[in-house]
């Protein structure tokens, strides 16, 4: 069951329809916000996602992946989910379907039911998917909790053989490990692997990953290290340790969860990519949306904002080539975890009716190099 979706009511429709006449979406890119029209000027909302040219046709012509978190019953269920979904990104992750809760609820019972049907329908349109995630915090069933060191050890080793394994020459990339770092001491998050299998366990985990499928793209991910800042350091210092040790790992995922109204700036984004890949490591943006609610000004401000945010990030990747792909997560207002976890908001670049919002332009416009 996805997380709740919302419909704004007909009246903030109509608000948003007007607010695109102002973000110059209505005929296609490369436009900054018009001027703000009278009270007369009848809103004209965006296009439809079937009538704007595919993002991954765009970002292709960069060289990039584009990608969006997406979710089975979505695809399986909603035609228009589904054909945006596949029209404008060619690289898929699960949004929750391949995390080891719903994988292995219990124990030694496998459910790949809706990680597989993710699978075929991105193999099905030429796109490609990256596993999220093997190890994760955030997304363990309860019995691991309980289980000794040794039981812990078996049941890690157990779960990354047979869900990287089942996918192997299917997933371009695995995050391996999920948001591994401390927000307040910048050190290792203690978490059930960590108290479990030590401090080792990210290396532990790479290790068995590239045993599992030695052709995917290993990836550490974590939020809040996306530009300059201590924690950025953290990931680093951890990343450069794993390379310097010989461990497995060939990437980092910037989630870029971020705020319209206080984000990091281009050049350090920039910068913290460069330093990554100055390792020989790929880079990925690799969960981005961008909250605007709390961005000051009307309707057609917040828009114009977020665009820009869209367009700097999507910039700041295009500068480094091992910077290989930016993916959303999720693509519509219409299914945004933001709306759950910090109240409703819109940031994503499609809105509630699947219309292309300007933050879609923002995006197109850097991948075409306008
Ligand atoms: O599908 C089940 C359903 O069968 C069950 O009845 C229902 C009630 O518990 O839960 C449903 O699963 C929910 C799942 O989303 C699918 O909707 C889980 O409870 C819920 O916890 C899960 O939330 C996901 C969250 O990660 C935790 O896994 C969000 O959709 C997803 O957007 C979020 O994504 C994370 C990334 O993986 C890591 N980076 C941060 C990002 C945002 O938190």
């Amino acid at each position: 069951m996805p997380p709740v979706s919302r419909r704004p009511p007909v009246v903030a429709a109509a608000t948003l329809a007007s607010v695109f006449a102002l973000a110059g979406c209505g005929g296609g890119g490369g436009t900054e916000p018009s001027a703000v029209p009278t009270a007369a000027a009848t809103p004209t909302p965006g296009p439809p996602w079937n009538e704007v040219t595919p993002l991954r046709d765009a970002s292709a012509s960069a060289g990039r992946l584009v990608g969006a978190a997406v979710y089975s019953s979505g695809l399986a269920t909603d035609a228009t989910y589904a054909g945006a979904a596949g029209r404008h990104f060619d690289y898929l992750t699960a949004e929750w379907e391949m995390k080891w809760d719903p994988v292995q609820k219990t124990q030694g019972v496998f459910d790949f039911a809706g990680a597989d049907a993710i699978v075929a329908f991105a193999e099905a349109r030429g796109a490609q998917v990256k596993g999220h995630a093997l190890l994760w915090h955030g997304a363990t069933p309860k019995w691991v909790e309980s289980l000794s060191p040794p039981e812990l050890r078996i049941a890690v080793e157990d779960h990354i053989r047979t869900v990287a394994g089942r996918y192997r020459r299917r997933v371009r990339a695995w995050d391996v490990v999920n948001e591994a770092i401390d927000d307040g001491t910048y050190g290792l998050r203690s978490t059930v692997f960590s108290r479990g299998l030590g401090d080792d366990y990210v290396a532990v985990a790479f290790r068995l990953a590239r045993r599992a499928d030695p052709d995917a793209e290993l990836i550490y991910n974590d939020y809040g290290g996306e530009g300059l800042n201590r924690k950025s350091d953290a990931i680093y210092a951890l990343v450069k340790g794993l390379k310097e040790r010989g461990v497995p790992i060939d990437g980092v995922g910037l989630q870029m969860h971020v705020n319209a109204a206080s984000y990091p700036s281009a050049a350090d984004v920039a910068a913290n990519i460069r330093r990554l890949a100055d390792l020989g490591l790929q880079v990925n943006i690799s969960e981005m949306d961008v909250q605007v609610r709390n961005v000051p000004g009307d309707a057609a401000a917040k828009l114009a904002r977020q665009r820009q945010v869209y367009r700097e990030v999507v910039a700041a990747c295009l500068t480094v080539p091992r910077c290989e792909a930016v993916t959303l997560w999720g693509f519509t207002d219409a299914h945004s975890w933001i709306d759950s976890f910090f109240g409703a908001d819109d940031p994503l670049v499609f809105d509630e009716q699947y219309r292309a919002k300007p933050a879609f332009y923002g995006m197109q416009d850097v991948f075409l190099g306008r």
